[in-house]
């Protein structure tokens, strides 16, 4: 064995120390060795120093191997204690080892110390590589525990998912079913009837309506799942126009905005373009419009944005529903609503989307509003990103 041996010696008696490291010397160790003789000195070299092996004397008059091999216990270091000692007493020896004292050598037998040393110095790696292996399958343990947990999730997420989906599709089908039928009940009989006074104008309006409806459900639930179940990563670094962001969401969406009888005024205060993904960003202020327009009871509805050299934000505020305080986070995870299916339909993806789209540009939605009075949506992006974070996971939020 080439490489150093650390060996700390208590005694107080130095010829005795220079004999034991003399023979390690002699077997072939390279020995670096510290000789102390009082337990103040011990405490000090165990916790400032790392020790391959300890020699102590039974005999010190300030120093008690027991109390020595209690505190290496204490303090779970590994470190081979052996005994060296001109006499121990059977009963006192029996009680060392019992204590974790690994061996003694008595000082007119020291041929046996190396072989003692080296014995404990092969165990103690033995024991060092069984600790780390099995440190290690914890480890790949927990990383598996981590998987089976998110996989949980995500089949967790699916099911509700299609459970909401199967709920919410349901609605817009069964009422235009209904409808349907009783035309082709008419038709049946040739009733001529049922496709004057106003009949079929409230059909088409209604199916219409429900065929809405249906859509962006869809729409939702596409954009869901083509994210990854709501991992967001921007492809893209366009130059966005926010400005023309916002007029083509409301352009595109006229006729649902005419339905709602809310009057949309958008006031420009400042633009300028931004580094980021066009689409998404559409995606999101689309996402807290159309819930302004749907949550907003008809009142009017302003828009607005204001860039300045280091962040734009876009605002959208109504005058409708609200939300009660306890409700304003729980909103923006995935699936959660603050409103009952039977006045709204909706998967409460919305705004779970616009976050994470918000979050990929580095930016953050805030929101205040006050329930019965109405809500402002704010989507506060920085101009330009840094460089490392472009991916905003489901993790964080969910
Ligand atoms: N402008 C708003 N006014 C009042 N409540 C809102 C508004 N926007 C969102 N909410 C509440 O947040 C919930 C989640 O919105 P969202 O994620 O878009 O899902 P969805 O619109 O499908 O329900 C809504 O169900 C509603 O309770
Ligand atoms: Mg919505």
């Amino acid at each position: 064995m080439a490489s150093e041996l650390k060996v700390l010696i208590i005694e107080d008696n130095p010829d005795d120390a220079v004999l034991l490291v003399r023979f390690l010397k002699k077997s072939g160790h390279v020995v670096m060795y510290r000789m102390i003789d009082n337990q103040t000195d011990f405490q000090s070299a165990l916790k400032n120093e790392s020790w391959d092996i300890i020699l102590s004397d039974f005999n010190v008059p300030q120093f008690s191997p027991l109390w020595a091999l209690n505190l290496i216990e204490e303090r779970e270091l590994d470190i081979p204690f052996i005994i060296v000692s001109g006499t121990v007493p059977a009963d006192k020896a029996v009680e060392l080892m019992k204590a974790g004292a690994n061996d003694y050598v008595m000082k007119d037998d020291l041929f046996r110390l190396v072989p003692a040393i080296e014995r404990e110095l092969r165990e103690v790696q033995i024991r060092r590589k069984k600790k780390q292996a099995e440190e290690e399958s914890l480890a790949q343990k927990d990383r598996l525990r981590v998987l089976v947990e998110e996989l949980q999730r995500a089949v967790d997420s699916r099911e509700e998912l299609i459970a909401i989906c199967s709920h919410e599709l349901r609605t817009p089908i069964t009422s235009m079913k209904l409808q349907t039928q009783h035309f082709i009940r008419a038709l049946s009989k040739d009733n001529a009837k049922a496709f004057i006074d106003n009949y079929l104008h409230k059909f088409i309006i209604n199916t219409n309506r429900q065929l809405d409806r249906l859509a962006t459900l869809v729409d939702d639930m596409i954009d869901y799942s083509q994210s990854g179940s709501g991992l967001v990563t921007l492809n893209r670094n366009d130059q966005v126009d926010l400005e023309a962001v916002i007029h083509k969401v409301i352009s595109k969406n006229q006729d649902t905005i005419d339905r709602s009888g809310s009057q949309i005024s958008i006031h420009i205060i400042s633009s300028a373009p931004i580094s980021g993904d066009t689409r998404r960003l559409e995606q999101s202020f689309s996402n807290i419009f159309l819930n302004a327009l749907r949550y907003g009871k008809g009142k009017p509805i302003q828009v607005s944005l204001v860039v300045d050299e280091k962040q734009a934000m876009i605002s959208v505020e109504d005058h409708g529903i609200g939300i009660a305080p306890d409700d304003v986070d729980r909103i923006f995870k995935r699936f959660e609503r603050a409103v009952s299916a039977s006045d709204f339909s909706g998967l409460g993806l919305g705004l779970f989307m616009a976050r994470k789209i918000v979050e990929a540009h580095q930016g953050q939605i805030r929101v205040a509003s006050s329930l019965g009075k109405g809500s402002s949506f704010q989507i506060v992006l920085p101009r330009n990103r840094s460089q490392e974070k472009s991916v905003s996971s489901t993790s964080s939020a969910a």
